[in-house]
């Protein structure tokens, strides 16, 4: 696996780029300095508005839209989102890991824009190192006075809390995030309230993934406008990729977007091994409809055209699956995956997801019929009216829909694998 990041601002090759000094080296904390002397809070959060910045967690929403929409009242909470649990992305990890500054002085810039006196980062469980090197990113920060009591002799003061998962991947959406924090089961809140409004402990809350609240100290330092100029018009800025599968070379990057995914699977990511043919991609995550080579190569990597074409680009994993694989196998894996992770507060993600597994399991196990595939279609429209992207929604969170994600893409695209092994098994039984 190559880690190879594009651009020069993520500081993340050098052995020791999780220490203080290497990030103090290469300009670290220079923005801050600026955010505190030089501009108000409300300043810092119209440069991040003017970045155009979509929220990397997933949903895509403008992150100073969404800081717009933070309610007035004391506390206010900034919320970290690192439980990166959705499978196939793997980047929030390296820049937690390998960047742990970067990542804290966005969130010390984001908290003086959101006048946040109390931050807290959720970490999923399963990575102790991105945890335990925040942590010592943290106390590093403490002894030079970049957070603590009155920051650089500012009026401002800051605390960060590192909060571990427990192996949940519902964890991740931020409501679910939110009641976990709080000590409660991990489910998803009912919408509206939206966290900005009554978020964690009832207060004004605002969640941000950590690649969003990586990019704010580049942001301040050259301006929303810089960065709202690299790339596509409503996809701006540069976007992490966890690409993984069948590549020549998987790995993270950071793109620019606006490239064909021609570019970004035969270029970026290497190819596919052994002269093998690319089969479809998965663009956005487990949760996204596929991709297939004759529809897809030509079509460009951005929020809005891979969402014109059905889809997400989700928190960048890209999972490339050549011709050797089963989709049949590939889909039953993802919905395991979901029907596993649901929390089973709504009826037609907790059943609809349970059905669909074993119904696609039956198929593997060759005792598959043909009304099955009117079957799966069926359990699929229960749980996302419509079988659209983005989903019509009956549940409270998107992990229903998600599931019928790789239904709706092996049947729309590989129908003729569906069937014929469906054929052999009623053959088999006779
Ligand atoms: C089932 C589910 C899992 C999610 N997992 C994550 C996650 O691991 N990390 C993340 O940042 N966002 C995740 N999200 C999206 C969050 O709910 C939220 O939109 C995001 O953290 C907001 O950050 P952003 O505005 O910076 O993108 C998930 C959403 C759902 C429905
Ligand atoms: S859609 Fe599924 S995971 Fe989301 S709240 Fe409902 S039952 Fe829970």
């Amino acid at each position: 696996m190559t880690d190879t990041i594009l651009t020069t601002r993520m500081n993340a090759h050098p052995s020791d780029s999780h220490t203080i000094s290497r990030y103090l080296n290469t300009g670290g904390y220079q923005s801050l300095a600026q955010a505190l002397e030089k501009m108000s809070p409300d300043q810092v959060a119209e440069e991040v508005k003017a970045s155009n910045m979509r929220g990397r967690g997933g949903a895509g929403f403008p992150t100073g839209v969404k800081w717009g929409f933070l309610a007035s009242g004391t506390p206010r909470y900034l919320v970290v989102n690192c439980d990166e649990s959705e499978p196939g992305t793997f980047n929030d990890r390296q820049l937690t890991e390998r960047d742990p500054h970067q990542l804290l002085e966005g969130i010390i810039i984001s908290s003086y824009a959101l006048r946040v006196n109390l931050a807290f980062v959720y970490i999923r469980g399963e990575y102790p190192k991105a945890a335990r090197r925040l942590q010592r990113a943290i106390e590093e920060a403490i002894e030079a006075g970049y957070l603590g009591q009155n920051i650089r002799g500012s009026d401002f003061s800051l605390d960060v809390v590192i909060h571990l998962g427990a192996g949940a991947y519902i964890c991740g959406e931020e409501t679910a995030l939110l009641n976990s924090l709080e000590g409660r089961r991990g489910e998803p809140r009912l919408k509206p309230p939206f966290p900005a409004v009554e978020g964690l402990y009832a207060k004004p809350t605002i969640v941000n993934n950590v690649e969003s609240i990586a990019n704010v100290p580049w942001i301040v330092t050259n301006t929303g406008d810089a960065y709202a100029a690299i790339g596509p018009e409503r996809s701006s800025g540069t976007k992490m990729l966890s690409m993984s599968g069948h590549l020549n070379a998987p790995g993270n990057y950071e793109i620019v977007m606006g490239i064909t995914w021609r570019e970004l699977i035969f270029d970026i990511g290497g190819g596919i091994p052994d002269g093998r043919k690319l089969k479809t991609w998965i663009p956005g995550g487990a949760s996204a409809p596929w991709f297939v080579p004759d529809e897809h190569l030509d079509t460009l990597v951005s929020f809005d055209d891979v969402a014109a074409n059905g889809s997400m680009i989700g928190a960048g994993a890209v999972i490339v699956m050549d011709e050797t694989t089963n989709v049949v196998e590939a889909a039953h894996r993802i919905v395991r995956f979901f029907a596993h992770e649901s929390c089973g507060q709504c009826t037609p993600c907790r059943e609809g997801t349970t059905w669909l597994e074993a119904v696609l399991k039956r198929i593997l196990d060759g005792k598959g019929r043909h009304e099955d595939i009117e079957l799966l279609l069926d359990i699929s429209d229960n749980i996302s009216p419509g079988l659209k992207w983005p989903p019509a929604m009956t549940t409270i969170c998107v992990l229903g829909p998600s599931a019928v994600s790789p239904v709706t893409s092996i049947t729309r695209w590989f129908m003729p694998e569906l069937e014929a092994m469906i054929a052999e098994s009623e053959v088999a039984v006779g």
